[in-house]
């Protein structure tokens, strides 16, 4: 029975199988996916940027983290919050505690505070184990808190930066063919934003927008990089230890490998 059965049950499915790929492949024909603004003008991130923590034996640049930082900082911070870091993870970066204290304390918001037995809501400067206060923003569109955006979207430092430096004028192409695409009043055009057209001004417009205290050029380019790595970070603060631990495991595991491979020898070496 079971052999009977057993192949006719198989053919049932590849069947079915065929069918369906079979109507797929007809409703394409007669009615394709429509073009789409989207499809069309949408870009990937841009890939040929280099970062010092790509590739497996990356490292994170920490005067470039530090650079970042400030831009976050000085730009970014009007709109965005980073939650999940406390002034005292910047130390990662290479501050001195007395700088991580004085960055905590010179911060713009204010830490709040709450008296219990007053009922009364304050305000005092931030300690180094604070985590960097949240931003209220009242704005159009809704700034997401940038700590794990490099993890959200694909192509992580890569996109951020490509989102940066990718603000330009919509194309005349795109008008033609898609009329009704027009970038709406109060949305910027950005063909690396997943729907073209975004909430945020571009942040980033004049070289020298912030000044670099390690004297490097601050041109556009260098503070999206700059900002890119240091969300990177702030992502994945543990990124090298990663790394080296990967390579750490694949030299046990060659090692472990070699020496399985020389017991064997030795427990069949009489055997022929
Ligand atoms: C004037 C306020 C403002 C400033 C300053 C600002 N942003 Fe934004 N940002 C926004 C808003 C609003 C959105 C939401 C956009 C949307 O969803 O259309 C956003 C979205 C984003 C996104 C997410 C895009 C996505 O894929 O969803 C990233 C990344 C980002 N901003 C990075 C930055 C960086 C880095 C800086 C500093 C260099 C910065 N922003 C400065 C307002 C701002």
């Amino acid at each position: 029975m079971v052999r009977i059965f057993g192949p006719l049950v198989g053919l049932f499915f590849a069947a079915a199988l065929l069918w369906s790929f079979g109507v797929g492949v007809v409703q394409q024909i007669r009615e394709p996916d429509p073009s789409t603004a989207v499809k069309d003008f949408h870009r990937d991130p841009k890939e040929d940027v280099a970062f010092s923590f790509d590739g497996p034996f990356g490292k994170f640049d920490n005067r470039q983290l530090q650079r970042g930082f400030q831009v976050y900082k000085e730009v970014c911070s009007n709109c965005h919050s980073l939650k999940q870091i406390a002034f005292r993870n910047l130390a990662d970066l290479g501050y001195n505690e007395a700088e991580v204290k004085a960055v905590a304390k010179q911060w713009g918001t204010k830490a709040k505070t709450f008296d219990a037995k007053t009922g009364e809501a304050g305000e005092r400067a931030n300690l180094p184990s604070d985590h960097i206060p949240a931003v209220y923003y009242a704005g159009t569109g809704n700034p997401p808190d940038l700590s794990l955006i490099t993890k959200a979207r694909h192509g992580g430092a890569h996109y951020v930066y490509s989102l940066l430096t990718g603000y330009t004028t919509q194309p005349a192409k795109l008008l033609k063919r898609y009329p009704d695409s027009a970038t709406p009043d109060g949305l910027y055009y950005n063909p690396y934003f997943s729907n073209l057209n975004i909430a945020m001004p571009a942040p980033l417009t004049t070289d020298g927008q912030v000044t670099y205290s390690d004297g490097t050029k601050a041109t556009v380019d260098q503070m999206a990089r700059d900002v890119a790595a240091f969300l990177t970070w702030t992502a994945e603060p543990k990124l090298e230890k990663r790394k080296q631990t990967g390579w750490a495991v694949l030299g046990f595991l060659a090692a472990a490998t070699a020496l399985a491979y020389l017991s064997k020898r030795t427990i069949w070496a009489n055997l022929h």
